[in-house]
């Protein structure tokens, strides 16, 4: 347990990574959390058995409403519209809530002089379909989608204002993250949640999974408690570190092995979705190396656990 004494902010803290960088923090820190959500795909019920704990202050508004970051050592930023389908459709929601709303946080820093680590929840999604497998942060960068653009984006803004203010940041490029509540039932987005928590609530409903296309798209899954770790050490670390890592399992799955690992034989092929990625393979040595990560959890075991509950 991490007895230093910080006070830190969490965006985003209702949704599926937030709400789990939350237990995490609770679990192996002694942190003050303030943790701030507008409830848009998030709910409270993700967060409802730490409302009570007085390490947590819960505040429900946009991140475009937080008027101060002077109180924070680190501030996490998760809150976002994480959605590829829909940023196609209502694209100025989506770059408001994945870009403006994090240029907000930076102005603050700017406007207030004080410069927190700031911890980023980027996406792999930004690789597109990479070149080189398994993928270095080092690929070149090829968005197929609003949302992996304004996600770039938003890395690219940290690199340029760093080279006029002290900023201090720490990008994550999370492959495919999977865990508890990453398929909330009361949230109409779901359809673009992680495969994993899709396919295991329709086995729950006995229902037959969804293959889409022939189901050789490969993905890196890795486990939400173990992109929480990654959050915490990228926090703690020494040294300013000013860079993005990748952050996945460093193995890949299709998503036909994975239909068959849940149900066996009960799955049906529907419509490939364009503006996805055949394969995500994630490269993690420079984690492994400069932050001393590494996963810990195995989807295999998670999906038998689950299964067995
Ligand atoms: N889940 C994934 O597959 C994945 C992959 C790569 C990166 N990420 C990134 O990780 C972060 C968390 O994703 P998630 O899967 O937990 O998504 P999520 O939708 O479950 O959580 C996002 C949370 O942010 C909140 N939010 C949205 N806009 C807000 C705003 N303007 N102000 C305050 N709160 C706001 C939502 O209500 C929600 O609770 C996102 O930044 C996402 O881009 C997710």
């Amino acid at each position: 347990m991490d007895k230093e004494q910080k006070n830190i902010l969490i965006t985003g803290v209702a949704g599926f990574i937030g709400s789990n960088l939350l237990d995490y923090l609770i679990e192996e820190t002694n942190w003050t959390i303030t943790g701030v959500d507008n409830l848009s795909t998030g709910n409270q019920d993700n967060i409802a058995e730490h409302l009570t704990n007085n390490r947590l202050t819960f505040i429900e508004q946009t991140c475009a409403e937080i008027s101060s970051l002077k109180e924070y050592d680190y501030v996490f930023h998760l809150a976002a519209l994480p959605r590829i389908q829909p940023s196609f459709e209502a694209i100025a929601e989506h770059i408001d809530a994945n870009l403006n709303q994090a240029i907000h946080l930076i102005e603050l820093m700017i406007k207030e002089n004080h410069f927190p680590r700031l911890i980023y929840s980027g996406s792999s999604a930004a690789y597109g379909t990479p070149t080189q497998i398994p993928t270095p942060e080092t690929e070149r960068i090829d968005c197929l989608s609003p949302y992996a653009f304004q996600k770039y984006e938003f890395e690219k803004y940290l690199e340029l204002i760093a080279t006029r203010y002290p900023l201090d940041f720490v990008t994550l490029r999370y492959f495919n993250p999977y865990g508890n509540r990453s398929f909330n039932p009361k949230n109409s987005f779901n359809a673009y949640s992680s495969v994993v928590g899709i396919f295991l609530n329709r086995k729950k409903e006995g229902k037959p999974l969804l293959v889409t296309g022939d189901g050789s798209q490969k993905r890196d899954f890795v486990h939400v408690l173990d992109l929480a770790k990654a959050n915490y050490l990228a926090a703690i670390h020494p040294e300013k570190l000013n860079t993005a890592f990748n952050v996945g399992y460093g193995d890949t799955t299709s998503i036909l092995d994975l239909a068959k690992m849940i149900d066996g034989d009960r799955y049906e092929f529907i419509d490939k979705r364009e503006g996805e990625a055949e394969i995500t393979f994630a490269d993690t040595s420079k984690i492994e190396k400069m932050l001393n990560w590494k996963p810990g959890l195995k989807l295999e075991d998670y999906i038998s656990q689950t299964l067995n509950k």
